[in-house]
This record gives C-alpha cells, sequence and structure tokens, in this order.
C-alpha cells in the first residue's frame, strides 16, 4: 500500500471513528480531551459535531491552522507528561471522549504514550465515556469498542468505561 493510500485510510478511520463516539456518547455527559492538536485536524471536526461540548486541547508545539488553535482557557500547552496529570484532577469523573493521536514513527515515544494513556487517563473518564487512539490502549476499567464498519483492526483502536 502506498503512502498516499495509507494516509487516507488514517484519516478515514479517524473520521469514522469520531462519528461513532459522538453517536455513542449521545446519553453520556462530559468534557472532550483532544490530545494532539497537530495540524487542527480533528480538533475542528470535534468542535463542528459535537459542538455542545466543551473540548480541552494538549499540545507541546503549535503548529495548527491558524483557525484551529484553541483559546488559552481551553489549551494544555507542554509536554503530556507534564500537563496531563493536573488535567485529569480538574475534570476527574467528567471526560465523555478522549482523542489521543499522540503516536510517531519512534518506538519509544509510543510506548512511553501507550503507558501514559493506560495508566493515568482512567480518572478522567466518566462511566460509559469512550478513549480513541492511534496506539493499542488497554485502560483498566474499560473494554474495547467495536470499530465503525469498514475500519480495519490494528488502524485505530477504541475502548469504553463501563457506564
Ligand atoms: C499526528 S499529530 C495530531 C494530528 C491531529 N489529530 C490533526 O488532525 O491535525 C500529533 C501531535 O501530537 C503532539 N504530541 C505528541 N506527543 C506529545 C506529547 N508528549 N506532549 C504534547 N504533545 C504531543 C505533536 O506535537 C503533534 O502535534
Amino acid at each position: 500500500m502506498s503512502r498516499l493510500d495509507s494516509m487516507i485510510r488514517r484519516l478515514q478511520a479517524q473520521r469514522a471513528m469520531l462519528d461513532l463516539a459522538r453517536d455513542e456518547l449521545t446519553n453520556v455527559p462530559g468534557v472532550v480531551f483532544e490530545l494532539g492538536l497537530g495540524n487542527g485536524r480533528t480538533y475542528d471536526h470535534l468542535r463542528e459535531t459535537m459542538a455542545d461540548r466543551e473540548i480541552f486541547v494538549f499540545e507541546r508545539k503549535i503548529a495548527a491552522h491558524p483557525t484551529c488553535i484553541p483559546d488559552d482557557d481551553h489549551l494544555y500547552f507542554g509536554e503530556l507528561l507534564e500537563t496531563l496529570g493536573s488535567a485529569v484532577e480538574a475534570h476527574a469523573g467528567n471526560v465523555a471522549l478522549v482523542h489521543a493521536d499522540i503516536g510517531g514513527p519512534e518506538a519509544d515515544h509510543c510506548a512511553r504514550m501507550t503507558e501514559m494513556l493506560n495508566t493515568q487517563i482512567g480518572p478522567a473518564l466518566s462511566p460509559g465515556a469512550i478513549v480513541l487512539s492511534d496506539l493499542g490502549i488497554t485502560i483498566p476499567g474499560c473494554e474495547p469498542l467495536p470499530l465503525a464498519d469498514g475500519i480495519q483492526a490494528g488502524r485505530y483502536y477504541a475502548v469504553r468505561r463501563a457506564s
């Protein structure tokens, strides 16, 4: 598969999973954590499709499209390993959706980010909350959520906390 095809499938998987989460969370109140602003594409999709929710964004290097940068009250700027802990405390039990798109080419980085999600994100989640990630995650108290139709296993990961 060419890198172009791979990128297209990745973006399709992201959109399909974000839309699936929106539908699954209709009766689950709470805010959204967007981990990894990047270009701001998925942030923009979230704020358009989940307009009734507050979205908090985590990023260490702002390089997004200028129209896709959250205000200071909704941006945790800095290294996730330093910002996530206080955000989890501040929003404990009130996060309905975590979208973590923070992987990369370096195996060490992916391992650190996976470990961080597995060990730190749990207390933030409201009952019935969903965590989506480009990294394989195993979060205590959460079960795998079936992927959206047509999305291949391993392309994206989704778990749901018991309600
Ligand atoms: C693939 S991009 C996200 C793309 C985004 N979903 C979009 O649609 O444009 C990953 C982003 O995560 C950020 N990131 C990765 N690891 C991080 C960390 N440990 N702390 C803070 N930000 C991190 C990177 O700086 C990068 O901007």
